[in-house]
Parts: structure tokens; sequence; C-alpha cells
């Protein structure tokens, strides 16, 4: 007979908040307790099992210990479509959700706080979804102006990087849900990025590539990261153990899980011993249901343990460490917040983030913003009407909605204004310009009072095949810096056409403009602005929303100037059969290239207009006992309220290594009314100053003599001071 017990009402407020304090933060003691407590129950098949991939994005559980499937999902700006356990998307599931705007229109924004918000609404989604894990955020060194992940990631500046992504992972973590920092390490280059192998001095690894790493682990306390699918120096990443048993676990003391770039783990024993936690990715060739035992941190690894040729406590580490993660998250005891999806504040962050990282790049004569007496519009080019959300490769959302240019455009004209539309080139591969979509075009902008043509870069062809990914998508690269489709011929015509022509480009990165730069009054660099960007540039474009977004790269003029073709290699050489990919730019990577080298670009970092203007004054650099503190005044001398992005960068006069003409250190985006002036206050710490000796191979402050710059630009230097150390 089931026996019925009957709990008193204050049992039950007990039992509540047994269950609320579960939720409550656990120190790591305990949460390792727990942890070995579940592992010491555990058969060995039990632990394997934990370590490697149970379906697409789950990795295996132990049911008889209450220990459930850990359920992961990209990332990096939108909870990924549903796939259930196969690649198929699944159907009739509630799977639509919030487009963020992707990484580089974040990094743009130059407002930690948005990283926070961003995280944020991510995190909440996922809760929703029943994902443990996001795979996000992705923030490789924006190398090259190639790389077709750049819309993905955030920077060409390790800094900035660095204050974006510890926000968004908080972000992220702070609803219960782990974020995946990715992709660990050097992986900037997609052609051939199953294969290729990074050969970089330590100086570059050290100052340029790993510091988002660290500050992800040692500020934003990230729970995973993913190793990713190229070679570092001889060794794949995803088990090198340098980089992974070395750096990251014993030097920044990372707790959490090592997990596998989908298909990057190519050999038993150096994932057992460097440092993979988790293997994943589903190898289609399996067939559809594959046998997850086959993996090579499965069956293979039970055998090697059994016969004495690999010590269990390898594989424990690996669980124990997927398990503090699972313990912190409440991945196990379920306690977590329920999340939510598709809210109001959700969609306002989404604008926000657009609004703040969309990037006025020129504003002749004023065109810019539209006098709201204009009495018609055209609207030009494809883009303008395309929606991006499902493109890119494994980062894809199913928006809600997305509110493309022309539909924010038709939206905020005020009532009667004529908006036309003309579509102006094709998206098809091998696409030439269009003869007949430009004389449309041109017919169109001639008989408006402005046009507004909508173009640069896509995700690719067709977003449901993988095979049609192309410029801004995973696993290809840009093959120039050339605007596709006929664009060219396409923005000279409308431009002849209508001088009073503003250019909208989308893309992640930089496009050549040589060709009509000077002719056009007015472009605005959107990137890839989210479900709400149609309304973040239709306001941009009236002056309902005062720009403010700073680029987080360089725009060279062409490609050859960019410092990964003139010094370094992109993709691998050519004439060699090798696939080694050798980083001859160094330390030379964006800003620190072009001024110190004094190769004038079309754009510097960190450029972005404003409706309204600034004057800096007052500086003050002052030393202490351990920080160096900076002061000045920001003035906003113009009629609209906006914001400014003060940057400080930091040069040694003379040091026994060479060292950039440039660095990024502090920066602050203040908002100001008009007429209002603030005083900005930014403090250096001793790595501030500090470069990596690779003849001692370590960190050192050198003293002597620093100049401390403050500019709205790294170009635009507004005012210097200097410090003796
Ligand atoms: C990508 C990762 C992604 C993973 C899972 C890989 O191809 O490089 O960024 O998280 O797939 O979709």
């Amino acid at each position: 007979m089931m026996k019925i017990s009957i709990i008193s009402t204050s049992k039950v407020a007990g039992l509540l908040l047994l269950l609320h304090t579960a939720a409550v933060a656990q120190t790591d003691e305990e949460i390792y307790q727990k942890a070995d407590a579940l592992l010491k129950k555990m058969t060995l098949q039990e632990k394997v099992n934990m370590i490697h991939g149970s379906s697409s994005f789950t990795s295996g559980g132990v049911p008889r210990l209450g220990i459930p499937e850990w359920v992961m999902s990209d990332g990096p700006h939108g909870v990924r479509v549903e796939h259930g356990r196969t690649y198929k998307d699944s159907i009739g599931v509630n799977d639509a959700g919030t487009y963020l705007p992707t990484g580089v229109c974040l990094a743009a924004t130059w407002n930690p706080k948005l990283g926070y918000a961003f995280g944020s609404v991510l995190g909440s989604e996922a809760a929703y979804r029943g994902k443990d894990v996001i795979l996000g955020p992705g923030i490789n060194i924006i190398r090259s102006p190639l790389n077709g992940r750049n819309f993905e990631y955030q920077s060409e500046d390790p800094y900035l990087i660095s204050q974006m992504a510890v926000g968004y992972i908080k972000g992220v973590q702070d609803q219960g849900v782990a974020a995946c920092i990715k992709h660990y390490a050097a992986n900037n280059i997609e052609t051939n990025r199953n294969n290729i192998n990074v050969e970089l001095s330590e100086r570059a690894l050290r100052e340029i590539y790993l510091p988002g790493f660290k500050a992800a682990v040692q500020q934003g306390n990230v729970y995973t990261l993913m190793g990713s699918y190229n070679k570092v120096r001889g060794e794949w990443a995803t088990h090198n153990n340098y980089l992974i048993n070395q750096i990251l676990k014993k030097e920044w003391k990372f707790k959490g899980a090592v997990i596998s770039d989908w298909g990057a783990v190519h050999n038993t024993q150096q994932a057992l011993w460097n440092g993979t936690d988790v293997e994943m990715g589903t190898d289609l060739s399996l067939g559809e249901k594959p046998d997850y035992r086959k993996y090579f941190m499965g069956d293979t690894v039970l055998a090697l343990v059994k016969n004495g040729k690999a010590p269990e406590y390898l594989i424990d580490d690996k669980v124990r460490r997927i398990l503090y993660v699972m313990l912190k998250t409440h991945v196990i005891d379920k306690q977590r917040s329920k999340g939510a999806y598709n809210t109001k504040a959700h969609q306002q962050t989404a604008r926000q983030i657009a609004e703040e990282g969309i990037v006025l790049l020129k504003n002749q004569g004023k065109i810019l913003p539209l006098s709201s007496s204009i009495k018609s519009i055209a609207v030009i080019g494809l883009n303008a009407n395309r929606p991006q959300a499902f493109g890119g490769g494994s980062s894809q959302v199913k928006a809600l909605y997305e509110i493309t240019a022309l539909e924010g455009l038709k939206k905020l004209a005020a009532k009667g204004t004529k908006i036309t539309y003309a579509q102006g080139y094709n998206i098809k591969r091998g696409a030439e310009a269009d003869e007949n979509l430009i004389k449309q075009a041109a017919n169109a902008a001639a008989k408006a009072d402005v046009a507004v043509i909508v173009g640069g870069s896509t995700h690719g062809y067709d977003y449901s095949k993988w095979s049609d990914n192309a410029y801004d998508a995973e696993d290809t690269d840009k093959p120039d810096m050339h605007m596709p489709f006929g664009q060219e011929e396409l923005i000279k015509a409308v431009l002849k056409a209508n001088p009073k022509t503003v250019v909208v480009l989308l893309g992640g990165g930089p496009i050549e403009m040589a060709q009509w730069i000077s002719s056009a009054p007015a472009v605005l660099q959107a990137w890839y602005p989210g479900m709400e960007g149609g309304n973040a540039i239709a306001g941009i474009l009236y002056g309902k929303v005062n720009p403010s977004g700073r680029l987080p790269m360089t725009f060279p003029k062409h490609l050859v100037d960019a410092p990964d073709h003139k010094l370094g290699q992109f993709p691998a050489d050519k004439d060699s059969n090798s696939n080694n990919v050798y980083y001859f730019d160094d330390l030379y990577v964006g800003y620190r290239y072009y001024d110190t080298y004094k190769i004038e670009p079309q754009f510097a970092f960190g450029h972005g207009l404003s409706y309204t203007q600034f004057t800096y004054g007052d500086l003050k650099v002052q030393k202490g006992v351990n920080n160096t503190t900076v002061t000045f005044t920001i003035a906003n001398t113009g009629k609209t309220a906006g914001a400014e992005t003060a940057q400080l960068y930091v040069h040694q006069q003379k040091s026994l290594l060479p060292r950039p003409e440039k660095e990024l250190k502090a920066f602050e985006k203040v908002f100001l009314k008009p007429g209002e002036k603030k005083q900005i206050k930014l403090m250096l710490s001793a790595d501030a100053f500090q470069y990596f000796n690779d003849v001692t191979n370590s960190w050192i402050t050198e003293p002597g003599q620093f100049d401390v710059m403050i500019g709205s630009s790294s170009k635009d230097i507004k005012l210097k001071g200097v410090v003796n150390l």
C-alpha cells in the first residue's frame, strides 16, 4: 500500500526554504564536496559517458544518479534554432526568439553595460529554452578584414574585447546558464580551419591573442571554454598542452570545463592528457544515429584505463570540472530561474545595442540627420529588404521578427513621405552588376529628395545550405575586400543620379570604398544590427537617435594595406604545400600597425561621428603608489544630447623591445546634454604599462617615460600627457 505522509505547513515552509537556499550561491568547497560524492558513486563507464557528446548538442548524463545530459546551444547573438538530437531543424517548436545585434556591433557600442545587458537577454532566453551552456561569446581577434566570422567576433584590440566580454559572460551566467568563451586560440582564419597550423611569437600570443580569454577566466569567471579547430605551434588547439594545461588551467587557474569545437578532437591520448574535458561534434559520416561510443573520448578511453594505459584520475578531473559547472548552474537540482522569452525588454535591449553600435562614418555637409520636411526617399539595395538572422553558419537565429531598414524607414517617415524601393543588385553566386537593376535604382534616386542605399556584405546566398555560406559566414573567408554583386557600379550610378545619397553598409567589417567614398556625403556602418536593426537605422537617419558607435577595428583603404596581408600571411602561404600560417604581423594587428607604420586608413580604430560636437580639456596625469590617475573634461558644445567615447592610449617612449605606437588601456563612454561638461577619471594599474618580454618569458614594466594620450579615435588624439614610471 502506498504510504501517504502528511506534511505540516511548517515543514512545507522549511522545504521551500531548503529549495530556495539550494538556489543561493554555494561556495566552491560545497560544490566540490557534492561533485566528489557523485564521482565516488560512478562507474568508469558512467564517467566516460559524460566526457563526450550524446547527440548533436548534448553530452552524456548519468540518469541513475539524477545527472541529466548537458544541453548546449549556439550562440553567440541569440539562442540557435532547435535541432532536436540531430542537425535537422525541428518543426513546430517555439524556437523563434530574440535576435541580438552580432558581436561586432556590440563591441562598437564601447559600452560594457550593454555587454552585460546583451548577456542577460541571451542567458534568460537560453534558460527558458532549457539550455545549460550558451556557446558564446566569440572573441577571436579580428586580425584580417577577410575573416568570415569577424561579424561574430568583437575587435582587433584585446582590451576592448576584455571589457565587453566580461560583461557578456556575467550577464549570461547571472541567469544561471554557463557561457562558453570561444575559440581558444588563434582561430583567426576560416579557410582550411580544420587543418591549418598557426605559428606566432610568444609576445603576440600573450599581448594580442590571449588577453580576452584571460579576462574571461579571471574577471568573468567563465564556466566553459571552447577549444578551436586549428593547430597552434604544431599541436591541435583543442588538446594543446601549452594552451590548455599550462596557461589556461595552471597559470590562470580556470576551474571550468574545456569543450572541444564540434569535431575538433583528433586523438584520444592527447585529449586525455592535454586538458580537453568534453568532446563534442556529431560526425555525420556515422549516419543518422551515430554511435557516440566510437568517439575519441568514448570506448577507447575505457579500454585505455582498463589496460592501464591511462590513469583514471585524468577522467575524474574532467568529470569533476563538468560537475562543477553543472552544480554552479543548478543543472542537477534544477533550481534555476525559468528565464523569459521574447519579452519587450529583450527586444528593447536589442534595439539599444543597435542604436549605440551603428557607426556614422562620414557626414559631409551635414546631410544627416534627414530633415522631417523630406517628401520622398528612394531606398535602394537588396540588404534594405533582406533578413539576416538565419545566415552565417552556427550563429544562425530564427528571429521572432526582423525589422529591415526599409520597414524601419517606412515606419518612421512622416505621413505622406513617398518611399520607393529598388533592389539595385542580386545576391547570387558570381553575380555581377545588373544594368537593369542599376538603371531602375538610378531612376528612383533621381526622382526622390534623398536616396538611401543599403548594401555591403551578406551571410551568403541560401541560408538553409551550409555550402552556400559566403562572405560573413562560418567556414569561409571573404575572397577580397571589394563590394560584391556589382555594388560599386550601383553606388556610383545612384550618386550621379542624386548626390544626396546616404550609404548604409551591413557587414562584419571593412569593405573597400575607394571608388565612391569621396563623392558619397554620408556613410553609416550598421554591421548586422539584429531584429530591431531597421528601427535603429531609421532612428539614426532621422536624428531621433544621435549615433554614438565607434569602430572596434580599423577600416583600411585597400586590402594590401592590411597588416595580415602586408606583413603576415592570410590564409596560408599559397606557394607552399604546408598548412602553416605565419603571423609575421606579430603585435602589429589593427591600429597597432597602421599607427606605427604610418599607413593612412580609410577610417581609424575608434572613429565614429555624432550629431553634436565635443571638446576635451584639463588633462592631468598623476602617478600614485599603485595606480596612475588620469583626469580630463569633455563638454558637449553642440545643440544635441549625445555620447562621446574617450579613449586612452599609452606609448612607451623608449623600451628594450619595440612596442607599438599606441595601445588602448582605458576608455569611457559619456552621455552629455547640450552644454554639459563632465570630468572623466580613468585609473591605470601597473599592467597598463607592461609588455611581455619573450626573452625572460614574463610581463615587465620598464621604468621610463610614457605618453598618455586621450583621443576620440586612435588617430584623433585630443590631449597628451606624460608619466614617469
Ligand atoms: C563552430 C562553433 C559552434 C559549433 C557548434 C562549430 O562549427 O565553430 O562556433 O559553436 O560549431 O555549432
